[in-house]
């Protein structure tokens, strides 16, 4: 049971329509079939970094016949910054044959869609309002490797959300967690208060832990790239995860999910050959979340047996991102689309879209129009018109351009 004022509910002292407040997109996650190549795909060519592997058959076990079609069945995880993971990489079919039957959809090729609340209080108070709101609530707990405390619950489509707090940060070593501090994992909502993350560390400092024996990446590519002044495999840095964009099959029952439940706010509804699309925020970014009827599908020739339409990632800049598309292109030989309307994607102006070896299509940025205190959105009429597959070697400024969420620490 959650308190309540007067129908309000206290997000650290401040009166909210449900107990939890929903900060930034955290991570998020695809389900690959061609496994190998998608593991290079997002690992060397955009440049995540593994921080942890996750080998269902570790040490020689015996993979049982009925999976060995599947290729490579190990989850990874990956970094771009501190967050221990931003992007996590599973086998779809495996998923589909061990998964809990109620869990797993064919046509949902997305683990999860993981948003950061403020506190662990935010989580378990969300988790009991989300159930007795009658959600369809998946999980509760703590997760290894990670760290996060949180809650899963599948939004109408069964696109996997979780909402955590407090994930495990890298720091400058590289080295994930020692593995034998998973044992603070937790299977069920967690009982409150907890012991600090600083305790657990004194814990597992006085028990002997190696704290330089969790994982640590390789690069996989030969750090060539003078990038704003610092070598990197590849031409570009990744700054931020998301916006996320969904095909839906009922549009109306995913926007009240998102807006009612989850809390998200409409930025601006666009209209496309008459059909709606909703663009939806949690801080000041124009959306981190759209959503898209799925008959727009078929005549955007996206991948037909996925309601996802795209994942997006931030570059550092504006020449970064030039850069990446010869990287990707020209370099990589990807298939990239520049064929993509511009109010299909409000608030971006210049950017490309790179197939993954499974079709998923990869939206790649520099720019994301910030929304002030009074919530409005720039007019249509006042932004930057860009010509798709037109890239001058500089640009003009807009009153946004450096303004949002900075990206903390060195580039590699
Ligand atoms: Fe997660």
């Amino acid at each position: 049971m959650v308190d309540t004022l007067d129908g309000k509910y206290s997000v650290g002292g401040v009166l909210m329509d449900r107990p939890f407040k929903i900060r930034r997109l955290g991570h998020f996650g695809i389900n690959a079939i061609k496994m190998d190549e998608a593991l290079r795909f997002y690992h060397s060519l955009l440049g995540f970094k593994v921080v942890d592997i996750r080998d269902p058959f570790p040490e020689g076990r015996q993979i049982p016949d009925e999976f060995k079609s599947f290729g490579n069945l190990s989850g990874y995880f990956f970094r771009y910054s501190h967050d221990h993971h931003a992007f996590v990489l599973y086998n779809h079919p495996y998923r589909g044959a061990t998964d809990n039957r109620d869990r797993w959809r064919k046509n949902i090729t997305v683990n999860q869609i993981t948003w950061q609340v403020g506190t662990l209080a935010e989580v378990v108070s969300g988790h009991h309002w989300l159930t007795e709101k009658g959600c369809n609530m998946a999980k509760a707990g703590r997760d290894m490797p990670g760290s996060n405390w949180h809650t899963y619950l599948m939004d109408p489509d069964w696109f996997q959300n979780e909402l955590y707090y407090g994930i495990e940060q890298i720091g400058w070593s590289g080295h994930s967690k020692p593995w034998d501090m998973h044992h603070r994992e937790f299977s069920e909502v967690a009982p409150l208060p907890q012991i600090s993350e600083y305790q657990e560390v004194s814990d597992a400092l006085k028990s002997g832990s190696q704290l330089t024996s969790g994982y640590r990446d390789t690069e996989p590519l030969e750090e060539k790239y003078d990038v704003d002044g610092v070598l990197l495999g590849r031409p570009f840095k990744i700054t931020k995860v998301g916006p996320v964009r969904l095909f839906c099959e009922d549009i109306a029952a995913s926007l009240a999910f998102y807006r009612d439940m989850l809390g998200f706010i409409v930025t601006e509804v666009a209209d496309f050959e008459r059909d709606p699309i909703y663009f939806l925020r949690n801080n000041t970014e124009h959306h981190s979340l759209a959503l898209y009827p799925v008959r727009l599908r078929e005549k955007l020739s996206c991948r037909d047996d996925s309601l996802l339409f795209s994942f997006a990632v931030r570059l550092a800049n504006y020449g970064q991102l030039r850069a990446a598309v010869s990287f990707f292109r020209d370099e990589h030989g990807c298939k990239i689309r520049e064929d993509i309307p511009q109010v299909l994607y409000s608030g971006i102006d210049h950017t490309v879209f790179v197939e993954d070896p499974d079709g998923h299509l990869i939206q790649l940025y520099a720019y994301m129009e910030q929304i002030g205190w009074d919530g409005k959105p720039r007019p249509t009429t006042q932004r930057r018109q860009v010509t798709p597959g037109d890239w001058p070697e500089t640009i003009e400024p807009t009153s946004d351009a450096f303004m949002g969420e900075p990206f903390l620490g060195p580039l590699g």
